[in-house]
C-alpha cells in the first residue's frame, strides 16, 4: 500500500477505485500457477475454468441472476456497446428506434450516435432539474418501431438514481428490450436484475474495487443479442477470445465482497459524504451560493456534486491540488473543457456548471480524510 497520507486525499471513487486487497489475493494465483487455458481439457485448463466459473457465480449472485446470464467483457464501455449494438443488429427488422436520455455516459451516447449514422432513430429524453428521467416521457416516446430503451441506473456525475423499475415495466409491456448502464451503481446500491426488471445490465470492475479492463454484461435468459466478437465459442459464443482469467477472478471477488457488505458499505459511503456536506455547509455558511447538484434523496450514497458560487471548479481544484483529488465534471473526459452535458440537461446556469465539483467517497475513506478535504476546500474558497 502506498503511503496515502503523503498524497492528496482521494475523493474520486466514481472515476475509479483502488483494487481491494481481497481482490488482489484472488487474482494472484491466476498470475502465477493457474495459467492454463480455460478451454483446455487437462488439469491446467480445468483449474483456470474453475476460477472463471466461480467468478461467474459471484457476479450472478450480486445481480441475483443465473451464472449463464453473465458475459465477461473488458469493462463498462464494452458492455454498453454489446448491449446496444447487439439488440440493434438482432432486432433491426422489427424496428429501428432507440430511446435513451441526455445524461448518459459517452459509452452509451456515442454508440447511439453511431447507430444514428447507420439509419437508426434515437430519442434523447430530457431530465428534470434533479437530473431524473420521467417515466411518463419514456411512455410518450415509445413507437411501434422502438426496439430498445437504454437508461443508466445511476449517473456518474451527480449520482442521481433513475426510476429504472418503472421504465423497465413500460418496456416489458411493449416487448421492448430494456438495458441499464449500472457501472456506477453496482456495489454501491442493490442491483437485483429481477427487482429492476431489466433485460440487460452493464457493470464495470474498476468502479467496485476490481481492476480496470474487466466488466460484465447481464443478458436475461431468452433475450438474444448479436455477438460482439467473432471467433471461437467463448462466453456462450457471444464474445470470442481466451478469457482474461486473472481479471475475471478479481471481478468475481469484488462482487462477492460487494454482495456480502452492501448495506454496511452503503452506510459508510453515505456517512462520509454527509460529513463532507455538513462540514462545507457549516464552514461556508457565510459564503453565498453553495449549490448542491446531487438530488440527495435519490442518489448514490457516495456522490456529491456541488458548485460554489463565483468559483470555477478548475481554479478551486488547482488551489486544492496538493491536498485533494476530486473531479470537475466527469472524470472520464476531464480534459474536455466544454460544459457538462449532464448539468446542462438539468438546466443549471453556466457559472454553476463551470463551478461544479464532483466529490465521491469510497470504502477506504476515513473521517480524517473528509475533515482534511473540507479544510482544503474552505481554504481554497477563502483564498
Ligand atoms: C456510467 C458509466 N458508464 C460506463 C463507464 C465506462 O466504463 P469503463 O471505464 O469500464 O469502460 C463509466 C466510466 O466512467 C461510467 O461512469
Amino acid at each position: 500500500m502506498t503511503n496515502r497520507l503523503k498524497k492528496p486525499v482521494y475523493l474520486d471513487y466514481n472515476a475509479t477505485t483502488p483494487i481491494a486487497p481481497e481482490v488482489r489475493e484472488a487474482m494472484l494465483p491466476c498470475l502465477a500457477e493457474v495459467f492454463g487455458n480455460p478451454s483446455s481439457a487437462h488439469v491446467y485448463g480445468r483449474e483456470a475454468r474453475a476460477d472463471v466459473d466461480r467468478a461467474r457465480c459471484q457476479v450472478a449472485a450480486l445481480l441475483n441472476c443465473r451464472p449463464g446470464e453473465i458475459v465477461f467483457t473488458s469493462g463498462g464501455t464494452e458492455s454498453n456497446n454489446h448491449a446496444i449494438k447487439g439488440i440493434a443488429w438482432r432486432r433491426k427488422s422489427q424496428g429501428r428506434h432507440i430511446i435513451t436520455s441526455r445524461i448518459e455516459h459517452p459509452a452509451v451516447t456515442e454508440v447511439c450516435g453511431f447507430l444514428e449514422s447507420l439509419g437508426f432513430a434515437v430519442t434523447y429524453l430530457p431530465v428534470n432539474g434533479e437530473g431524473l428521467v420521467d417515466p411518463a416521457a419514456v411512455a410518450a416516446a415509445i413507437t411501434p418501431e422502438t426496439i430498445l430503451i437504454t437508461i443508466m441506473h445511476a449517473n456518474n456525475e451527480t449520482g442521481a438514481i433513475q426510476p429504472i423499475e418503472a421504465i423497465a415495466a413500460l418496456a416489458r409491456r411493449h416487448g421492448i428490450a430494456m438495458h441499464t448502464d449500472a457501472a456506477q451503481s453496482t456495489g454501491k446500491i442493490p442491483t437485483d436484475v429481477n427487482r429492476l426488471q431489466v433485460d440487460l445490465l452493464s457493470i464495470a470492475g474498476h468502479k467496485l474495487y476490481a481492476p480496470k479492463g474487466i466488466g460484465a454484461l447481464y443478458i436475461r435468459s431468452g433475450v438474444t443479442l448479436e455477438k460482439f466478437m467473432h471467433g471461437a465459442g467463448h462466453e456462450g459464443g457471444l464474445r470470442a477470445g481466451t478469457e482474461n482469467v486473472a481479471q475475471i477472478a478479481g471481478l468475481g471477488a469484488a462482487c462477492a465482497m460487494a454482495a456480502a457488505d452492501l448495506e454496511v458499505n452503503r452506510r459508510h459511503l453515505q456517512a462520509m459524504r454527509d460529513r463532507l456536506l455538513d462540514g462545507l455547509r457549516e464552514k461556508l455558511a457565510q459564503h453565498p451560493g453553495l449549490r448542491i447538484n446531487t438530488p440527495l434523496q435519490q442518489a448514490l450514497p457516495n456522490t456529491l456534486n456541488l458548485s460554489i458560487n463565483g468559483i470555477r471548479a478548475a481554479d478551486l481544484m488547482a488551489r486544492c491540488a496538493s491536498d485533494l483529488a476530486c473531479s470537475a465534471g466527469s472524470a472520464c473526459h476531464a480534459e474536455n473543457v466544454s460544459l457538462s452535458p449532464v448539468l446542462t440537461a438539468m438546466g443549471i446556469a453556466e457559472p454553476d456548471i463551470l463551478g461544479a465539483l464532483r466529490i465521491s467517497t469510497g470504502q477506504m475513506t476515513t473521517e480524517e480524510e473528509i475533515d482534511a478535504a473540507v479544510a482544503s476546500i474552505v481554504r481554497a474558497v477563502k483564498y
